[in-house]
């Protein structure tokens, strides 16, 4: 096939591919910087995953609490991180991110105000103080609507309906893209100066996900694995510890931190508050991994519910409370189970929710390895560590989708030669044909197993023997994957992007198993019950590189936090001691 006459080129300076709160940010900011810039997109962009960041976004305001600060957040979100999160990036995101929701807030996030004009701030677990921001539980919605809406009034040209099969490289520089379009089947070949990826994380490979069809498929870190880059603590993942139970097709489904923010109580079957014996100090607003733990512990060891559940209840609160709080969530279990949560408690069980590991970022600009290509939101990694806190992901996304932005823009206007190679144009185009083809598996069922394995052999408690049996199994539908069958009809695709994604879907296994098996201790939300003394920090972080069609892992040393930030964390009240004097 001459598939340069038949194929539509495009060409851009910087090239964003999401269309999250990420890379609508990202694109914004290539505007301002006044160069072309466009966004694609897999899914709906009134729909991205960021709508699932529901209960808040963090700055250290002090607008309640007025000894907070970005000292604070810095230090909450480096200790609850367990050591392992990039000094940097931490300082980075707790500085800019005033700044960011202020600015969030004025493009119409339409955050809830106090009765003196300034933003109201709820406690979110392990923070020191009241530091996140919100609109009742559908905060990352309102930010998205901003984002959009700003996005629009720039003329940002938004493609939502392209999924993006692989980054077109040559000599260890991006020069653009190659997509196919989900409805119609025909291929784009984007090149742009520079390319920023916003692709979210691989939380949907297993089986008990907040994800939804379609969403953190691990796609993008595919892309980048293939192009060259490293990914970094791909192991540590985390399980939000209140995920809907039933019915089967919301299993998983977030169900907000916001609800313990508000004073939401979990309870076991014989009505115990069980995280009295887990964090007796910061109770149901302790990390998300202890949480997530105790749930999974209770739910394992026989004192869960009927359903395979712990109770959360707030219906000691009264009606109008719950509903201005949170709305969604009341909405969510009125209309899924007939539940009214201001009466009766919900049920609910730990849920795959986050990619704390990701592509390998230049702390400063949010470079890669590969020279043009930038990531930001959740598909970069080392900002969260071993846990990630609840509200950081929005402010995560707003600050470094702009940093990405701005440095991409640079590197865009100074660039002085790009090299295009038509070879990899013509690579990307032949992996797309070669999947196509008769054989004898069917992507979804493989998918199925997938997301079973990864649920069974490297779900909320790991350990070596049955990390390694996961591999197998995982090596085992590598294998099998060779025989699909992918069929492409009249307007069609289905297939083929199924089929894509869950080659993305097995690669991003393979490095949380492989990186589960090297870190050999209990971290933050990596449980290894073969390596049961829990460890407070770590000195270390994991790498992992693809080449020759396999993952390695490598060891490299964490990186230096500043003298002066070193003292602070010393000397300053810990978190659980202000978090216990708020819930006295
Ligand atoms: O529980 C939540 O509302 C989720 C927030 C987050 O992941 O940051």
């Amino acid at each position: 096939m001459n598939y340069f006459q038949n194929h539509i080129t495009d060409v851009t300076n910087v090239l964003v591919i999401g269309c999250g709160g990420a890379g609508l940010r990202a694109a914004i900011e290539v505007k301002a910087q006044n160069l072309s810039v466009k966004v694609l997109g897999k899914r709906s962009k009134y729909d991205a995953h960021t709508v699932l960041a529901a209960g808040g976004i963090n700055a250290s305001f002090g607008n309640l609490d007025s000894e907070d600060s970005w000292l604070h957040h810095f230090a909450d979100t480096y200790q609850e991180g367990y050591g392992i999160g990039d000094p940097k990036l931490i300082e980075i995101m707790a500085k800019n991110s005033l700044e960011a929701v202020s600015e969030i807030d004025k493009w119409g996030a339409n955050l809830e105000k106090l009765n003196n004009g300034k933003l109201n701030q709820r406690f979110f677990g392990a923070h020191s103080f009241r530091r996140t921001c919100f609109s009742g539980d559908y905060t990352g919605y309102s930010i998205l609507q901003a984002l959009l809406k700003k996005a629009k009034s720039l003329k940002i040209p938004i493609f939502d309906s392209e999924y993006v099969s692989s980054l077109l490289i040559k000599e260890n520089s991006c020069f653009g893209a190659m997509s196919i379009n989900t409805i119609s089947g025909e291929r784009t070949t984007h090149l742009a100066d520079s390319i920023i990826l916003c692709t979210g994380g691989h939380t949907k490979i297993w089986k008990r996900s907040s994800s939804r069809k379609q969403e953190n498929t691990g796609d993008g870190l595919y892309l980048s694995l293939k192009a060259g880059c490293e990914l970094i603590d791909m192991e540590m993942v985390q399980f939000h510890p209140t995920g809907m139970l039933f019915p089967e097709e919301m299993a998983g489904t977030l169900v907000t931190e916001a609800v313990r923010g508000e004073g939401g109580r979990l309870t076991n079957s014989s009505g115990k508050r069980f995280m009295q014996d887990y964090d007796p100090e910061r109770m149901e607003l302790s990390t998300r991994d202890q949480v997530a733990i105790a749930n999974y512990t209770e739910i394992v060891e026989g004192r869960g519910t009927k359903n395979g559940g712990v109770f959360l209840d707030i219906s000691h609160k009264k009606k109008d409370f719950i509903i201005s709080k949170i709305p969604k969530i009341y909405r969510q279990f009125i209309e899924s189970q007939m539940l009214d949560i201001s009466k009766e408690p919900m049920e609910v069980a730990p849920t795959a929710h986050y990619s704390m590991g990701g592509i390998k970022v230049n702390s400063e600009d949010h470079s890669t390895k590969i020279r043009g290509l930038f990531a930001a939101g959740e598909v970069a990694g080392g900002l969260h560590g071993a846990n990630r806190l609840g509200g950081n992901s929005l402010a995560e996304i707003l600050v470094f989708g702009k940093i990405a932005g701005k440095h991409a823009s640079e590197y865009s206007r100074n660039i002085k030669i790009i090299k295009r190679s038509n070879d990899s144009i013509k690579k990307a185009h032949e992996e797309i044909d070669s999947l196509i083809k008769k054989g004898s598996e069917l992507v979804v069922c493989l998918q199925a197993d997938l997301s079973e394995t990864m649920w069974k052999y490297c779900g909320v408690i790991k350990d070596e023997q049955n990390l390694n049996e996961g591999l197998r199994k995982v090596n085992n539908l590598e294998n099998l994957s060779s025989s699909l069958e992918v069929n492409i009809g009249d307007n069609n695709i289905v297939d083929l992007i199924n089929t894509l994604n869950f080659k993305a879907s097995l690669i991003t296994a393979k490095t949380t198993i492989k990186s589960a098996i090297e870190r050999k201790e209990t971290l933050g939300a990596h449980n290894r019950s073969d390596y049961p003394h829990k460890k407070n920090y770590s000195t270390y972080n994991l790498l992992s590189n693809f080449s020759n069609g396999d993952i390695s892992i490598k060891k490299i040393n964490t990186n230096e936090i500043k003298p002066e930030l070193e003292y602070f964390l010393k000397n300053r009240l810990k978190a659980s001691e202000s978090a216990h004097k708020f819930l006295e």
